[in-house]
């Protein structure tokens, strides 16, 4: 259902600035109250573009759903995961946060950050590739954001270098979570190994586990974020081929190798994530400890560092 709560806004009015005496007024945001702006991307199912609130002129991304084509093609389910789940994550640097839902007739809107700076992969296209240290500067900004979304029982499932934003500051903010998996109180909590269930994410960046038993864990988004270090210094991921089957075999078999001048540390990590098994992956807490990441400081503090130069 698209019933929508918690996304009102209360405003508070004294009525008699001599009395204590207060009406509250809940005012829900609309279509009406945002200046829509140029588009920033297109999906199957949905267009986010660029908005303004009217009173505040802050700036937004509105991802905007087509109910009709949603329904028509059975994706009520991911739609509705995608809030879910964005409520849930709440506040954290490298994430999107959502703001605001409401509908019109024809579409859903899901008030988002703005992330200023467009897709990662956009910038590894125009650069080629990047040098260590900006692997390692958004490699950890991305492992930060997984551990959080792990701690809050939530497996993205779906994470690519087009499903990483960069804000103004060029910081990281992951986003699409319509294919997430939000596990259980247990689940969550103890079992790191909880299982969640069909879905196939990008071909280039499906683990193994979700290609050959239909599940997926926790450390599915790892081997992910195996395939991701590996492109950002190599400038591909390392399981293409000319088609979706191809790409899978390649998985399924491990079939994959470094280029010649590939980094050492870099390389050791990588090996240890991109691992058949999902239970012999490296966990965040070894990835945070691994020579790869040396010097780094782990925590708040690599949401205030800046940037490096991109090379
Ligand atoms: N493209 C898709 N989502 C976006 C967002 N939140 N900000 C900027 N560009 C986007």
């Amino acid at each position: 259902d698209w019933t929508d709560k918690g996304a009102a806004v209360i405003y508070k009015i004294e009525k008699n600035p001599s009395s204590d005496e207060q009406a509250t007024k809940i005012i829900k945001k609309g279509v009406k109250d945002f200046n829509f702006g140029r588009t920033l991307g297109e999906g199957s199912y949905s267009t986010v573009v660029a908005a303004t609130d009217r009173q505040t002129l802050k700036e937004y991304a509105i991802k905007i759903l087509d109910k009709r084509h949603i329904i028509k093609e059975k994706k009520v389910k991911y739609v509705n995961i995608e809030k879910n789940t964005l409520n849930r994550l709440g506040d954290h640097p490298g994430v999107v946060s959502l703001y605001y839902t409401f509908q019109d007739e024809r579409s859903l809107f899901y008030v988002l950050d703005l992330a200023a700076n467009g897709e990662l992969l956009g910038v590894l296209k125009r650069l080629g590739s990047f040098d260590e240290e900006c692997t390692r500067y958004y490699g950890g900004q991305i492992l930060d954001a997984l551990d959080y979304m792990h701690t809050k029982g939530i497996i993205h499932r779906d994470l690519k270098p087009e499903n990483i934003l960069l804000d103004e500051h060029m910081r990281i903010k992951l986003t699409d979570f319509g294919t997430a998996k939000i596990l259980d109180q247990n689940e969550g909590e103890s079992q790191d190994q909880a299982r969640a269930n069909s879905f196939v994410g990008t071909a280039e960046y499906v683990s193994p586990e979700l290609l050959t038993d239909k599940a997926a864990y926790k450390s599915s988004d790892l081997w992910a974020f195996g395939c991701i270090i590996y492109q950002l210094l190599s400038g591909r991921p390392p399981f293409k081929a000319s088609n979706e089957y191809q790409t899978f075999q390649k998985i399924v078999h491990l079939d994959y190798s470094f280029p010649l001048g590939f980094p050492a540390h870099a390389r050791d990590l990588v090996s240890k994530l991109l691992v058949l098994d999902p239970k012999d992956r490296l966990t965040i807490e070894d990835i945070k400890k691994h020579e790869f990441f040396a010097g780094v400081e782990w925590g708040r503090a690599i949401w205030k560092a800046n940037p490096p130069k991109l090379r």
